[in-house]
């Protein structure tokens, strides 16, 4: 089925409530729906959004189409949390129904500030020709759940410094100001981001401080979902730089999600002083949009799309797509970064099993693997059935993963491996995260067994909610 524009910016009470219900009946035929991560109940997720902690509670927003498998008419779906492993989904919306978001409420980031949480987010205008007028735009929840949105745009674009591409603000404190930066477009077609600061903490004007410096690379022709964090008080960028050349740094995906650390940001001259080389932040299929921020617990906290911009997936043909990843806890080891599960995800863990594993079937494609590689010699393990081979070489330190005809590697001194498996949803973090590879993978019906090229000593726990 292909989509037209119309069909994919109709307004949202134009569906009936058949199409709704066809829809959901269509979606609950699918082997493929996750069990412990968070997907859309109908349409398509996905950018995660306005990640934060607000009111005694975790909120996390994500992206959402809600009538079919195709990027559309965008709103936020909201959800909350206690624990960051179980999130509930509420009613609460931010729809595209004013003139600054007619053609959709686009990606953004939440901060608490006077007992109310605001959201920063792109309004992405259309004219009546489909020119498309991006503006960054403001939303209060309050304690009641009750959103309601500025009148006004808060930052409009300025055509002389960039294009139609100005988008997904980031809003952080930093030495008790406010700041915010966006992805964007520069006149000479290049990727780049822009800071901006709330002087007198309002949070309706804003003043430009510059574009931020950080390398001196070319950065693609668009920057998309920038964030900025603070780790052990080191500045770190995380990003996705499309159309990235590829010799300043390797990437095999359609678009990469990238990071860079640094020594130090500093806010006046817009510059992050001393950075590393750009890094992929997942090296696996698909993972982008990676939202993070500085939580009030001291923790670092991210979460990822499972998936890409243009991509086509098997859950389409059920009319739905996208999934966000686990919650990630970032910290940094010698200029590194680390990405691993928050510990709280340890309460899915069924019974543990000591196996020494050549071949086990399961009941579901839900549970947690661990190997201690001091033990073991090099391995391969098959995993649902053939449709994931994850090979392990001590000796060249690679980390091969294939997936059908394609395959990704790290390399890596392999000491521990935790993978985590969701019926269609793979993520394997090697020593804790010092590499990640995240992706999709579609396995024919009751394909679920694990085995390995040789008998391999692992732990497993069946993970259930
Ligand atoms: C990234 C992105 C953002 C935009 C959003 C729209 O995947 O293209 O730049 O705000 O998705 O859904």
């Amino acid at each position: 089925q292909t989509w037209t524009r119309n069909e994919r910016y109709r307004s949202y009470d134009s569906y009936s409530a058949d199409y709704l219900e066809a829809l959901k009946k269509s979606v609950s035929r699918s082997h493929w729906r996750a069990r412990f991560h968070i997907e859309a109940e109908t349409g398509l997720l996905n950018d995660p959004n306005g990640f934060s902690y607000y009111n005694g509670k975790w909120h996390l927003f994500y992206q959402w189409f809600p009538f079919g498998a195709v990027h559309g008419l965008k709103s936020w779906v909201h959800l909350t949390s206690e624990d960051l492993v179980h999130f509930e989904k509420d009613d609460v919306l931010l729809l595209p129904d004013t003139t600054f978001d007619n053609a959709g409420a686009y990606s953004g980031s939440a901060l608490p500030i006077d007992g109310k949480l605001f959201l920063m987010y792109t309004g992405n205008h259309r004219t009546k020709d489909w020119m498309r007028i991006p503006y960054q735009l403001g939303a209060f929840l309050n304690e009641k759940n009750e959103l309601n949105k500025l009148e006004k745009p808060i930052i409009a674009p300025d055509f002389s410094e960039v294009t139609e591409h100005f988008r997904d603000p980031q809003i952080f404190r930093h030495d008790g100001c406010i700041y915010a930066i966006i992805g964007g477009q520069d006149l000479q077609e290049k990727g780049i981001i822009k800071l901006y600061k709330n002087e007198n903490k309002d949070l309706r004007s804003w003043q430009k401080v510059d574009n931020l410096k950080f390398t001196s690379d070319r950065m693609g022709y668009m920057i998309e979902c920038p964030n900025l964090v603070f780790i052990d008080e080191k500045p770190v960028l995380i990003f996705c730089p499309q159309g990235l050349d590829k010799t300043i740094s390797a990437y095999d995906n359609i678009y990469p999600n990238m990071y860079i650390a640094a020594e130090h940001f500093d806010a006046d001259s817009a510059e992050l002083v001393n950075p590393s080389r750009l890094r992929n932040l997942d090296d696996g299929f698909d993972c982008y949009a990676t939202q993070a921020f500085n939580a009030p617990d001291g923790r670092v906290l991210a979460i990822s799309w499972l998936g890409l911009p243009d991509t086509n997936y098997a859950t389409d043909a059920y009319g739905y797509q996208g999934a966000l990843s686990l919650v990630k806890e970032l910290s940094l080891k010698n200029g590194k970064l680390y990405q691993y599960p928050v510990e709280a995800l340890k309460s899915l863990r069924q019974e543990e099993q000591d196996l020494n594993l050549s071949k086990v079937s399961l009941k579901e494609n839900a549970y947690e693997l661990e190997i201690d590689f001091a033990a073991q010699e090099s391995t391969e393990l098959t995993l649902m059935g053939g449709a994931l081979l994850i090979k392990f070489d001590k000796e060249s330190k690679k980390v091969t993963v294939i997936r059908g005809s394609e395959k990704r590697q790290v390399e890596v001194n392999i000491h521990q491996v935790n993978i985590f498996v969701d019926e269609s949803i793979f993520e394997i973090f090697i020593n804790k995260g010092e590499k990640v590879l995240s992706g999709r993978v579609f396995p024919d019906k009751d394909l679920k067994t694990i085995s390995a090229s040789r008998p391999t000593q692992v732990k497993l726990w069946n993970l259930g909610k």
